[in-house]
């Protein structure tokens, strides 16, 4: 049965990430790595990462109430709030009840909605269960929030450039500046140990590099075939890249992007699809005989499609590419801010125009889905949502460390992870008014957070007070 609301999506988003940050190439001399690996190699420039005063939950309250604040939406209207993350604080409550304090202090405590947890893939599954919920008949016409936070910190090795940190926020509803084509849809999902987390008193993953690549490309392939079909069902034609604008990765690093547009072009070249033009074809053929194992281990292979998706890649896929360069990988996060990347670089075009999105979780889980944009009404518009999340701004403004004060950092991290019964230095020295940071874990685990004063953004319509000093710690 059709959805009596319409065009249901994202209406508002915020993102923060923290304001430490190293530079990848101060880390290949750091860590003794030839020149290049990690800025070409991975294609990554910098990285972010919590200090001792920030955690998942402080940067979810920072963005959840920054994004009520700036666009003037009182907590009583959201009726369901939805978490993803893969960075396990506590085995049983949920991050999203650490982020009910910001709508109890306004009398709100009916919010459905708990955590998502799958790697990288749990924001997806939060959005699609908030879409869901307001396109279904228990709807209650407010609005739906979808966080995706998470800290990405690998242990000392190769995996370890590939960290990042941040938080995203997205306000759901009807009549949405970035609605959903429920319709065009494509899962893969199955069992693997690419990355996993089975040591549940350290925060770093488990993770075989070269397989997590392989069981990524395979996740992309079938996708997007599976995309492919359902458009091909319901528009009666073929699709291909060009059919759609945007094409916005998860990210990991940028060189696992690349490759993956790559491998899209091959798949319209696999499937003969109208649009790959002779003399692609041309350099593909001699490829067509490979089995798709070998064709995901052929190097000649990815330097051809390489090569020949480049004009494409920056057309429709290198604005999408801002924010996880700078940042890092942001596990949940990562999809959507390489999303919030497009809205910042291409706002005042993007009215009218089809984004195809490519969600991955290791273990593995896949969807690959599709947004069609348009202006939208002030406050929810595309060239709202890009001032509110100052994206420039928010980038310049960071504080890069020496490499070695980010390992003193991870170690400090590593020694905490778990702990109780400690107080942070409580130094909010280079976080944003608004920042919401750690204080204290007692005795009995519980973790409390203050927030920085001096935020001089418009105040929430809740009535109650501004949301500042929760706990009273
Ligand atoms: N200049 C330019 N390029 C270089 C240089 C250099 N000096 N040195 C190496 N490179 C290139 C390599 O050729 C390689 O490029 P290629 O992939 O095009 O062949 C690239 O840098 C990486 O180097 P490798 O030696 O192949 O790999 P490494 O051992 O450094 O590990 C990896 C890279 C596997 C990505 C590692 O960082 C990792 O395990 N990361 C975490 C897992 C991950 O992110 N997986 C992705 C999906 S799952 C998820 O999202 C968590």
């Amino acid at each position: 049965m059709a959805s009596e609301q319409k065009n249901v999506g994202i209406l508002a988003m915020e993102i923060y990430f923290p304001p430490t940050c190293v530079q990848q190439e101060a880390m290949e001399a750091h860590d003794g790595v030839s020149k290049g690996k990690y800025t070409i190699g991975l294609g990554q420039d910098c990285m972010a990462f919590c200090t001792e005063v920030e955690d998942v939950i402080s940067m979810s309250l920072t963005a959840v109430s920054s994004l009520l604040e700036k666009y003037g939406i009182d907590p009583k209207e959201i009726g369901r709030l939805e978490v993803g993350s893969e960075t396990v604080i506590d085995k049983s409550k949920s991050i999203k009840t650490f982020l009910m304090q910001i709508f109890e202090e306004c009398g709100n405590t009916d919010i459905e909605g708990v955590d998502s947890t799958n790697a990288c893939y749990g924001g997806t599954a939060a959005l699609f269960n908030c879409v869901n919920w307001v396109e279904s008949s228990s709807w209650d016409g407010r609005y739906g929030l979808v966080v995706c936070t998470d800290s990405a910190v690998y242990a000392d090795g190769p995996a370890r450039p590939t960290g990042g940190a941040a938080a995203i926020a997205m306000l759901i509803g009807p009549d949405a500046p970035i609605a959903f084509e429920s319709k065009f849809r494509g899962s893969h999902m199955s069992h693997a140990y690419d990355f996993y987390k089975p040591n549940l008193a350290s925060e770093y993953p488990v993770v075989d590099g070269k397989l997590s690549q392989t069981c990524y490309l395979m996740a992309l392939d079938s996708c997007y075939k599976r995309y492919c079909n359902k458009y091909e069902k319901f528009e009666g034609k073929q699709f291909s890249l060009v059919d759609a604008d945007y094409f916005v990765f998860h990210s990991p690093y940028n060189k696992l992007v690349q490759k993956s547009f790559a491998r899209m072009l091959f798949s319209d070249f696999s499937r003969n699809v109208s649009s790959v033009d002779e003399a692609t074809k041309e350099k593909l053929r001699p490829f067509s005989t490979l089995t798709v194992d070998e064709s995901y281990q052929s190097r000649d292979l990815e330097k051809a499609t390489q090569q020949l998706a480049k004009p494409l890649y920056d057309a429709k896929v290198q604005p999408a590419t801002l924010i996880p360069k700078q940042v890092g990988n942001m596990y949940t996060a990562s999809l959507y801010a390489a999303f919030v990347s497009l809205i910042h670089n291409k706002h005042s075009t993007l009215a009218g125009q089809r984004v195809v999105m490519f969600s991955y979780g290791s273990g593995l889980t896949a969807t690959m889905f599709s947004f069609r944009l348009c202006e939208g009404k002030h406050p929810f518009s595309l060239k709202n949502i890009a001032t509110v999340m100052n994206v420039g701004e928010k980038l310049k403004s960071r504080h890069e460390f020496p490499p070695e004060k980010f390992v003193e950092t991870m170690k400090l991290m590593e020694h905490r992870y778990g702990a109780k019964d400690f107080v942070t230095s409580k130094d909010r020295s280079l976080l944003s008014p608004g920042t919401y940071y750690l204080t204290e874990v007692d005795s009995k685990y519980r973790r409390f957070y203050g927030k920085k004063a001096g935020d001089n953004t418009t105040s929430t319509t809740c009535e109650n007070g501004n949301g500042s000093q929760n706990n009273g710690h």
